[in-house]
């Protein structure tokens, strides 16, 4: 047996299909109560039932048995500098962002500062079992440095950029549309595809950016179409009839993107609310992602989102948390907020779609899932180590439920980070909770 194997004893829960497109709900996920997972070399070699011949060929297995072990979940949307400013008060979109986040944004110029949100941030992120995420920096370059140069530490899997916005912020937050060009394309040289690194191209949202600026964000899409575009779509009604005043010669808000050669498969919207069913068909026709930002949404005011609309148009959908808009770092709160989202539409939300949706929907969304997103052979292992219940209730609730569906629904409802025990990155343990 090599040093860099790894080889755990528990019960595994991951994702081989979306449920919305399978006819069999067995044909989507793959549980087995008592498996076990051989890592080799960051990646994973194998997953398998347990048998009386593991114990001999595998002396040194981790027993954990007990707990449950999923891919790492992948925060499709969020904002780090906003780490801080979590749970603002009172206001929606427009006004949260004059208030408080421009304010917040500010001090990232300094590079010390963004080191250590940076370092706190993914400190969180492990905390509460997400292993990849696709991230906004803030205007200023050094913040995306301070974040990569933290993820690179640990081997993470990252995707983030520097925000563009030349209009319609304090002055002390703008860049030029030349200069977030210039900028933008040194942290691509720089940092996309470094390790598991990648980057996106950041413009912040239609009205912070000037038709010249969205001009040379498509002209650098063109240069690297490899490389991510991360932005905001219809998330707030006073917001879409801003854009529609700044852009009254494009059709509606996602014109604006598309016509500056934004959208495509590599392109992220959040939120996306309220969309025209033309805006629908166009996110389909260009193969545009969706990030779904449950608590933000709510948290925000900004409305329901409707997740059967993007199935029923083959959109790919992520799971986001949105912070600072959103208020919590834990996708199984996102998954909570989700379900009620779908409830106040007069739909459901299995725990089934959930999940999938936090690992291998959204490993899909980001065209990850060649890397990430569930235990087939040779995916990275990234991976946590869940309690099914961290507190008295989850305990007494969980006593009280004889299906594994059952089961699954009350962690995605009552769980949290409490529920997180251990992170693994790339194979290595990068977190758990003091036993
Ligand atoms: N739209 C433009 N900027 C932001 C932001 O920072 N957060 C959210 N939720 N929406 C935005
Ligand atoms: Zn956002």
């Amino acid at each position: 047996i090599q040093q860099s194997n790894t080889v755990i004893r528990a019960s595994f829960l991951h994702f081989i299909n979306d449920p919305a497109k399978v006819e069999n709900i067995a044909d989507a996920y793959q549980y087995i109560s008592d498996g076990l997972l051989v890592i080799e070399n960051g990646k994973v070699k194998s997953l398998t039932p347990f048998n009386d011949k593991s114990a001999d060929l595998y002396p040194h297995l981790e027993d954990k048995r007990g707990q449950l072990i999923m891919p790492g979940f992948i925060d499709t949307h969020i904002h780090y500098p906003q780490t801080e400013m979590i749970a603002a008060y009172g206001e929606q979109l427009l006004e949260w962002l004059e208030t408080y986040t421009f304010p917040t944004e500010k001090q990232f110029k300094d590079k010390l500062y963004a080191q250590k949100i940076s370092q706190f941030f993914i400190n969180e992120l492990l905390k509460n079992g997400t292993t990849s995420a696709l991230v906004f920096g803030t205007v200023h370059p050094e913040s995306v440095d301070a974040l990569f140069e933290e993820a690179e530490k640990i081997d993470m899997c990252m995707i983030a950029g520097k925000v563009m916005m030349d209009r319609n912020a304090p002055d002390y937050l703008l860049d030029t549309a030349q200069s977030s060009y210039d900028q933008s394309k040194a942290l691509i040289e720089k940092w996309h595809n470094k390790g598991r690194l990648q980057y996106a191209i950041t413009p912040r949202f239609a009205p912070t950016s000037t038709p010249e600026q969205l001009t040379l964000a498509g002209k650098l899409k063109a240069e690297y179409p490899d490389v991510y575009v991360q932005t905001h779509l219809s998330e707030n009604i006073d917001e879409i009839e801003w854009v529609k005043s700044l852009f009254p010669e494009r059709e509606g808000y996602l014109d604006v993107y598309e016509h500056y050669g934004l959208t495509g498969e590599k392109s992220v919207f959040a939120h996306c609310i309220h969309l025209t069913d033309k805006e629908w068909d166009t996110l389909a026709r260009t193969k545009s992602v969706i990030a779904f930002c449950p608590t933000s949404n709510l948290f925000l005011g900004s409305g329901l989102f409707n997740l059967d609309k993007a199935d029923e148009h083959h959109v790919p959908v992520g799971l986001a948390t949105d912070v600072g808009g959103g208020t919590s770092f834990s996708q199984l709160r996102s998954l909570s907020e989700a379900y009620k989202i779908m409830q106040l539409q007069g739909k459901k939300l299995s725990v089934f779609k959930g999940l999938y949706l936090a690992t291998l929907g959204s490993a899909q969304s980001l065209s990850l899932d060649h890397k990430v997103g569930n235990f087939e052979k040779g995916k990275e292992a990234d991976f946590i180590v869940l309690d099914w219940a961290a507190t008295e209730l989850q305990t007494l609730r969980l006593e009280n439920s004889n299906s594994l569906q059952d089961k699954l629904f009350a962690l995605m409802m009552l769980g949290d980070e409490r529920n997180i025990h251990s992170t693994y990155v790339a194979g290595k343990l990068v977190y758990s909770v003091a036993d």
